[in-house]
């Protein structure tokens, strides 16, 4: 049942602060601003050397965020790769590491086949899934369930801030076992975890009026670039994989300092290029990178918070501003703007935006 959206992305879209606040009530004490034992036991994250991940698509995407945590605050070095390609790598694995798998089904192919190798070679297994009753889940030692409900949209959207919440969790919890993350950090952390779901109510009732105008000057390109730094580069490569998945305009993500490596050849007035960028420590030097794109004539769509519009004085196409937010949080909440711009743009282009073409919910083939 839809409610009253039109299509059960849109509903997805605007459930999230409601699934967020279910999955935070599992793994954090709401009252105490502790990440519960339950969770931090059960891996031995104290006792580990490195911490490996294995996905594909946007539960991948989510992974690569989830690595910037558990190395900033946990100092675990992870490694990770999509599975169709970590299956057959013949990496070397040792039993002082742990293996995640994320994944919104559960019966991704090559994530389970990635997972049946690590547990093959003697590594502790944990699985970040939506369908607690699925293969992944089941073949693994320990199960962190997202508690997102239901994904029915082809597009990945709530599964991936959910997602995204528990791996915060366990790299604070990684943190706290590691003796990085004291009493104090930790509660201010947790705290910051439990604002979400109020903070992203608030953004998803502001911003669509914009978003939707925007959105119908996109779907007038043909080509799109994403760009972003720290955690905002997976979500400049979630960004271009939502677009392209649903609109079917073509779209690359990069990290921003990539781009004279290659893609500002591109740049010119027909490639809009969307810059995320909250005011975090890597802010001045995305904004260097904006000011290239602006002075080769490109067209700037800025997503950034309140107070990166007010340090940024170059011209943009559009810039959408944010509340400020803690930097833990932000991949979440500027995950938003992302999806409802693919969204609407979708809805503008007339496509099948919960079953597009050539696409399936669970991809259980290799
Ligand atoms: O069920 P899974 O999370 O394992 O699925 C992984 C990908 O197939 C999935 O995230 C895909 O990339 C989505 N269509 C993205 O929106």
């Amino acid at each position: 049942d839809k409610g009253n959206h039109r299509h059960f992305m849109e509903k997805e879209i605007y459930e999230q602060p409601e699934v967020i606040s279910h999955a935070l009530a599992h793994y954090v004490d709401l009252g105490a601003h502790t990440v519960r034992t339950a969770v931090s036991d059960a891996i031995d994250f104290a006792s580990l050397r490195g911490l490996t991940i294995s996905a594909c698509g946007t539960a991948y995407l989510a992974g690569l965020i989830g690595k910037y945590w558990f190395e900033r605050y946990a100092r675990l070095p992870v490694e990770i790769d999509v599975a169709s390609e970590f299956r057959y790598r013949e990496i070397p694995l040792s039993t002082d590491q742990a293996a995640l798998f994320i994944s919104q089904s559960g019966e991704t192919a090559d994530t389970l086949a990635s997972l049946r190798y690590c547990h093959d070679a003697g590594l502790k297994t944990g699985a970040v899934v939506n369908v607690r009753e699925s293969t992944i889940a089941r073949e693994s030692d320990a199960v962190f369930p997202i508690l997102a409900g239901p994904e029915i949209g082809v597009a990945s959207t709530k599964a991936f801030t959910c997602q995204l919440t528990v791996l915060a969790s366990l790299a604070i919890a990684a943190g706290k076992a590691r003796g990085l993350i004291h009493a104090d950090e930790e509660r201010q952390l947790v705290r910051q975890l439990t604002e979400m779901p109020r903070l992203m109510s608030g953004v998803l009732n502001s911003i669509e009026p914009q978003i939707e105008a925007l959105s119908r000057e996109l779907s007038k390109y043909k080509d799109v670039l994403y760009l972003g730094r720290g955690t905002s580069y997976p979500l400049a490569l979630e960004g271009a994989l939502k677009l392209k998945e649903i609109s079917y305009i073509h779209a690359e993500g990069y990290a921003a300092g990539e781009l004279k490596h290659g893609p500002i050849a591109l740049i010119d007035e027909n490639m809009p290029v969307i810059v995320i960028a909250p005011h975090d420590r890597f802010f001045e030097k995305t904004v260097s990178n904006m000011q290239e794109v602006a002075a080769r004539g490109g067209k700037i769509i800025f997503i950034t918070d309140e107070r990166g519009a007010a340090a940024s004085k170059l011209p943009t196409m559009a810039t959408i501003t944010l509340p400020n937010v803690a930097e833990i949080i932000a991949p979440m909440v500027f995950s938003l703007p992302i999806q409802l711009l693919a969204y609407h743009t979708a809805v503008f282009m007339g496509t099948d935006v919960d079953q597009p073409r050539n696409l399936a919910k669970s991809v259980t083939v290799e």
